[in-house]
């Protein structure tokens, strides 16, 4: 499985960059909004660091205007993944995009009828949100065990992002399902590598080292 990370913050980008496990950036309006920065530059930057996928997110509502915003942000860098909603709109948008050769990722998708019609579409990515799905009792994996299937079925090509991941056993269970990515903040990153028996294992290590003789 592959893991992004679900930043637009460069500090732990670099960070993530760091241990070695990743593999592209997902950013949408909320994350941008947090960095203080006009939105091409950052994503510049972003680029510059990931050579892997990196979600930029448009904002228009109409298929054409995500299509002029789009083209916009696929000129920053050759790496950019044009992020649309999963509206009519934005499955227009989709279809002109991957004419012109431009990789899509859908998102805000919270139903396997919604991901079946991405999927026949051909998008390059959907991103199902799981955690927003528990925040209102539904069961976010679910929908992740559902698109699996449907996009098997009809071996559509179409790579699952599991978002909106709240915590370790989100990734884990997503791994075990067999999604393509998972796109985790940066707190769940460290979280994934903690293990309190890996802490004492070391400091017990450590102890009994010195009573080797030197
Ligand atoms: C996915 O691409 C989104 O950026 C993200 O996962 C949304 O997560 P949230 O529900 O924590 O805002």
């Amino acid at each position: 499985m592959k893991i992004f990370i679900d930043t637009a913050n460069i500090k732990e980008i670099k960070e993530a960059l760091s241990l070695g496990i990743l593999d592209g950036v997902t950013t949408n309006p909320t994350l941008i909004s947090k960095e203080n920065r006009p939105a091409p530059d950052l994503l510049k930057d972003i680029c510059v660091l990931v050579s892997g996928p990196v979600s930029a997110e448009v904002i228009s509502l109409e298929a054409e205007a995500m299509v002029r915003e789009a083209e916009a942000l696929s000129k920053i860098a050759k790496n950019i993944v044009i992020k649309v909603p999963l509206t009519a709109e934005g499955l227009k948008a989709v279809k002109i995009l991957s004419q012109k050769g431009v990789k899509t990722n859908v998102t805000l998708c919270f139903s396997p009828s919604q991901a079946l019609l991405v999927g026949k579409l051909g998008a390059d990515y959907i991103s199902p949100f799981i955690g927003r799905l528990d925040d209102i009792s539904a069961e976010g994996m679910g929908l992740i065990r559902d698109i699996k299937l449907i996009y098997k079925n009809y071996n559509f090509k179409t790579q699952i992002i599991v978002a909106s991941i709240r915590h370790p056993m989100h990734v884990v269970e997503a791994a075990k399902i067999g999604a393509d990515v998972a796109t985790i903040p940066f707190k769940v990153i460290g979280q994934l590598l903690k293990h309190p028996l890996t802490d004492i294992g070391i400091e017990r290590f450590l102890e009994d080292w010195k009573k080797v003789p030197k």
